[in-house]
């Protein structure tokens, strides 16, 4: 069996049972299902190729925000993944981790110039272009590197998507993206620099995007400004048309994207350009999880609390955006359940997992699994309360590997540095 199962009335990770994991490695801890991964690439990519014509299929460029361990990178790019990047250092990730430089694409709104540079000396596919003064910055860097810098301009097409209005980036209040008069406008300054050539569009309307109709209202607005571009005669050979898959976290329904990948051939592929998707959340997601150790039952009044040793600079998600994530017992699934609020021990009300949630009964000791942790969860992990980052732990089959080891209490204190001018007394 692979993934996530239950073996025994106890929790398992491939042939691995999680009680083995927190033994050998402790808690709390990150701890990745490579099979999972490969599933939901090849859920992905299987849904493309069953709706698009073979000569038409997507490169897929895995959105390495959601989770950017260099071993989650080299599994996709195995698998045959590209990679979107948002920062130097995320370019920096996909290069040790393999990738071609050309099935690399950045975005973002505030690209700074060694990021632009590092990315024109690396060679990668495009530059997705959010701004007009970010193209002539991109010109400027290009033109002194002697380099040419392929872009595409995103739209922002007024969409609302997105699973939470933190998440949500194609609205025309949002930060992201161009309108159409400012694309045409950049369309018509990149005719007149010599060191970028413009060729394409993307858009992006937000993560965890549960309608197919949110993505078909995006897409639809493609057509129209496509051709309105070519009459004016500029070329459109390339569509990146985002991610945003979404993930269950608890009893959602799961977006059809049997659905999506029929809109994507009906309204995307006509258009007759190479198709680029940039997928993160549902290739990762329910791949991962957070190991954890229940320090304390608190019983009050009104209340049971489950005090765990992970807290919200571990998984930041439930107090950030309202998340809801799925926790499990490890050991002794069928217990008898009652209610509980799960909480961290960092001093702030936000840091609770779920409140009033029923679940088996627990004592201190026993472990517990917070789900679907693997997007966006250890790369967005913190050391606030000077609490060290978990190590990320792979599995796949037999195989258990530490990725990423626990931070020791050097690793956080040792870089700071006190000046001399602060005095001796006290
Ligand atoms: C430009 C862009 N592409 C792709 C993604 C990935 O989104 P998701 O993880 O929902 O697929 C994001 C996420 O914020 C993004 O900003």
């Amino acid at each position: 069996m692979s993934g996530f199962h239950i073996q025994n009335n106890a929790l398992y990770i491939d042939n691995v049972a999680l009680s083995d994991i927190a033994a050998e490695y402790g808690t709390p801890s990150y701890v990745y299902s490579a099979q999972e991964i490969t599933n939901q690439y090849d859920r992905l990519a299987n849904a493309m190729k069953k709706a698009l014509p073979a000569d038409r299929q997507p490169l897929l460029c895995y959105a390495c925000k959601a989770n950017s361990n260099v071993a989650v990178l080299a599994h996709l790019r195995s698998l045959g993944s590209g990679l979107e990047i948002v920062s130097e250092g995320e370019l920096h990730r996909g290069i040790k981790a393999g990738f071609d430089p050309q099935k690399i694409v950045s975005t973002g709104v505030g690209k700074q110039a060694s990021e632009i540079a590092e990315c024109l000396k690396a060679g990668i596919h495009q530059f997705n272009v959010e701004s007009l003064p970010e193209l002539e910055h991109i010109q400027e860097i290009a033109s002194g590197m002697d380099k040419v810098a392929t872009v595409v301009f995103r739209l922002n097409p007024n969409v609302t998507g997105g699973g939470h209005h933190k998440i949500s980036t194609g609205r025309k209040r949002d930060k992201f993206g161009l309108n159409r008069r400012s694309i045409f406008k950049g369309f018509e300054m990149a005719k007149d620099m010599s060191h970028v050539n413009a060729i394409g569009l993307s858009i992006h309307i937000g993560s965890q995007v549960f309608t197919v109709e949110a993505f078909k209202q995006a897409f639809e607005k493609m057509p129209e400004i496509v051709q309105d571009l070519r009459a004016e005669g500029y070329t459109i050979d390339r569509l990146d048309i985002g991610g945003g898959f979404p993930i269950i976290y608890s009893d959602e329904d799961l977006l059809d994207l049997d659905a999506y990948a029929q809109w994507v051939n009906d309204i995307i592929v006509p258009l007759d350009t190479k198709i680029i998707m940039e997928p993160g959340r549902y290739l990762v997601g329910n791949a991962g999880v957070v190991l954890s150790k229940v320090l304390y039952v608190k019983d009050t009044q009104d209340q049971r609390f489950l005090v765990l040793d992970a807290a919200m600079n571990d998984l930041i998600r439930p107090t950030l955006y309202d998340a809801y994530h799925g926790i499990s017992p490890v050991q002794n699934i069928d217990a008898t359940k009652v209610l509980y609020d799960v909480v961290g021990p960092i001093c702030e009300t936000g840091d609770t997992f779920s409140v009033d949630r029923s679940l088996p009964i627990m004592n201190a000791g026993d472990l517990a699994v917070i789900q679907s942790a693997g997007a966006y969860g250890f790369c967005m992990a913190s050391n606030y309360n000077t609490r060290p980052m978990p190590p990320e732990i792979f599995v796949k089959g037999d195989n258990v590997s530490v990725i990423r080891p626990r931070q020791t209490y050097n690793d956080i204190i040792d870089i700071e540095k006190i000046p001399d001018w602060i005095g001796q007394k006290g």
